[in-house]
């Protein structure tokens, strides 16, 4: 059976490439040099990459160039990836317009929204579609990823459109493989296992920021 690999090290491999990819000037880089770089000790950095197999050699350390294209080509970020995004409101422009996204591999080439008043419309050289039309645009496209930046009460209806648009059944299952949505309405989705659902919310991160000045540490 395949290991499972602790979300946290997912987490952390994608800070090791950034300081790779910031760190191109020298060819090769040893864990303690990656653990300055990144504040995690070097025993961790050496633990989370032997999850993936041999990289490096012992007292030399780690070609820059060969690491980054295998953390890259482990992360998915070593190919470009196209999105669509449901809602385009305030957070919904605010995301297009970010250029990072398309640095990072992610382009977004589908918009849509339920508002007539938005609908046709230009946004970020892309032009709003009627979520009406999501089925076959989805169908007829190579969009893996959706986020959703729509309200709340909207979240599951957009959801189960964008489940049917990729041929997936209540139980699961795509014939076209694994799907992805990034869910900013603050509310749960529910999708059958093999789509994977990730839920970003600021308020809980100034929760948590709020609790450590509180309790000083
Ligand atoms: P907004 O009201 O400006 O935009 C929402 C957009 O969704 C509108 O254009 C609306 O026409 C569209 N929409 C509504 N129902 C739809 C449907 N069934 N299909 C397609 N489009 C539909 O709201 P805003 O400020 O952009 O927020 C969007 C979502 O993101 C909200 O759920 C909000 O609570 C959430 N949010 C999340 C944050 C976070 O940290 N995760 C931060 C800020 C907002």
């Amino acid at each position: 059976m395949p290991v499972a690999i602790p979300r946290a090290t997912i987490k952390r491999l994608f800070i090791y490439c950034r300081a790779l990819l910031e760190s191109r000037e020298t060819e090769v880089i040893s864990s303690e040099e990656l653990s300055q770089l990144t504040g995690f000790t070097a025993a961790q950095i050496r633990k989370d990459l032997t999850y993936f197999g041999q990289f490096g050699t012992p007292g030399r350390g780690y070609t820059i160039k060969d690491l980054t294209h295998q953390l890259k080509a482990i992360l998915g970020i070593d190919r470009e990836w196209e999105v669509a995004l449901v809602g385009v409101g305030n957070m919904g422009r605010a995301l297009v317009a970010y250029e990072g996204l398309k640095t990072q591999g992610f382009k977004v080439t589908q918009l849509f929204d339920s508002d007539i008043n938005k609908t046709g419309m230009f946004c970020a050289g892309l032009k709003i579609k009627d979520i009406k039309t999501i089925k076959e645009e989805i169908q007829n496209s190579a969009v893996k990823i959706a986020v959703l930046a729509v309200p709340a009460n909207a979240a599951q209806e957009v959801t189960n459109l964008l489940l049917e648009a990729w041929g997936i059944s209540a139980e699961g299952g795509s014939a076209s493989g694994g799907k992805a949505i990034l869910n900013f309405a603050p509310t749960r989705i529910v999708v059958p296992a093999g789509v994977n659902v990730l839920n970003i919310d600021i308020t809980n991160e100034l929760t948590r920021l709020s609790y450590y000045l509180v309790q000083p540490t």
